[in-house]
């Protein structure tokens, strides 16, 4: 009996279907007791899964997923004996208190650590910004950790590099281990960052990583610098040494003498994809915590490193580097066809380029 009432349920449910979506009169005149119960059951079960979906939605757009974890973050850090109470509960997730697999951190156990992680491009100030940084007695910005390709092979390996790091067990000249109040590294685009930006972004949410992009504004002057760069990777000018960065004004002479025939078809498509790089970037990480710093703004303005120094929460100190900047003279003088180049960006919206001005 209930085996064939199922099956007359089943044509039943099979007749609903056509119906509905032949003509909903036709279904109203039907005599069939048992047939709106099948209806409700299936319109119940849609609204559960429309209910479900948006829930679910919802939970990713408002971030509550994120919220949640948040507060969990902030119980785990309350239960430390290192709580601080003078620290804000917005603030907690963003300090720390590592305990290194490889040495104590003695008097400076209780002092709470900041991540954070320079994100920037190739020739774009980063070498020297860090550098700056790390004349700061609390902070160990340990370079381009992930230019070695196998620990950005897959974000398993991205994240134990990252994990190590923020340990404070990663060893470099940079590492200033027991008293660091902020732990990081430099990180270019194409090193991985973009290419996992999705899972990267979860990883800085939930560890508290703050980011701070370096980006350059004028990007003709960066590809200038690019092709140089290449140039003396190949030509090897200071006494058959290739160097990126130089500390002597009698250095910095030497490689600007080169002056870079800029291929003007395909400049305009290099200068778009750099641009799109870097919009794509700040898009990707905008739900990081994060700080937006441009290198010409940084040469004219050394008081700008002080807001990284906010950013971070550390002591305002002077920060000097041994950098020395290689092109310092007007756009014109270091390109050697410049007359292609200023026909080929005249008209566009790169034109500003020209004058050394930024477009931004
Ligand atoms: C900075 O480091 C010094 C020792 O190198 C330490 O005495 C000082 O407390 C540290 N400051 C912060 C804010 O961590
Ligand atoms: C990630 O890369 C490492 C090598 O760098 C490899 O040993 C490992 O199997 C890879 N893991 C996954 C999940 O692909
Ligand atoms: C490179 O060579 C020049 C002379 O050509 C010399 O004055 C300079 O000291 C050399 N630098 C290094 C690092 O050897
Ligand atoms: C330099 O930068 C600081 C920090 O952003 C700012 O307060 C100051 O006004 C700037 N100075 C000039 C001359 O632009």
């Amino acid at each position: 009996m209930q085996e064939a009432g199922k099956g007359r349920e089943r044509v039943v449910e099979v007749e609903d279907l056509s119906a509905t979506t032949k003509d909903a009169a036709v279904v109203s005149t039907k005599p069939t007791k048992r047939y709106p119960l099948a209806l409700w059951i299936a319109i119940l079960g849609l609204i559960m899964l429309v209910g479900v979906y948006i829930f679910s939605l919802s939970l990713k757009q408002n971030g509550m997923l994120f919220g949640l974890l948040q507060t969990n973050m902030i119980e785990k850090e309350r239960e430390k004996p290192c709580h601080d109470p003078r620290i804000p509960d917005t603030e907690i997730p963003y300090v720390h208190y590592p305990t290194p697999n490889t040495y104590d951190r003695e008097e400076c156990a209780c002092m709470g650590v900041r991540f954070f992680a320079i994100l920037s491009m190739q020739r774009s100030g980063s070498g020297w910004v860090e550098t700056l940084l790390n004349s700061h007695p609390n902070i160990s910005s340990n370079g381009e950790i992930f230019s070695v390709k196998p620990r950005r092979n897959n974000i398993t390996e991205i994240t134990k590099t990252l994990d190590k790091l923020y340990n404070l067990d990663w060893y470099s000249s940079a590492a200033k281990n027991e008293c660091t109040a902020a732990v990081g590294l430099k990180w270019m685009l194409n090193q991985g960052l973009m290419k996992h930006h999705q899972e990267i972004v979860k990883y800085f949410n939930q560890r508290g990583v703050s980011a701070i992009f370096l980006l350059r504004r004028n990007l003709l002057q960066r590809y200038v610098s690019i092709l140089a760069n290449a140039h003396d990777s190949a030509m090897k000018q200071l006494n058959g040494t290739h160097k990126a960065h130089v500390h002597s004004k009698q250095e910095a002479e030497i490689l600007a003498q080169y002056k870079p025939t800029i291929d003007k078809k395909t400049l305009i498509t290099e200068l778009k994809r750099s641009d799109k790089l870097a919009v794509d970037a700040l898009m990707n990480f905008k739900n990081t915590r994060h700080v937006v710093l441009y290198y010409e703004d940084v040469v004219k303005n050394r008081t700008k490193l002080m807001d990284v120094l906010d950013f971070l929460r550390l002591p305002k100190r002077k920060l000097s580097s041994r950098h020395v900047k290689i092109h310092t003279k007007r756009l014109r003088d270091h390109i050697d066809n410049w007359a292609d180049v200023s026909n080929a960006l005249t008209g566009t919206r790169f034109e500003s380029f020209l004058n050394g001005r930024s477009r931004r």
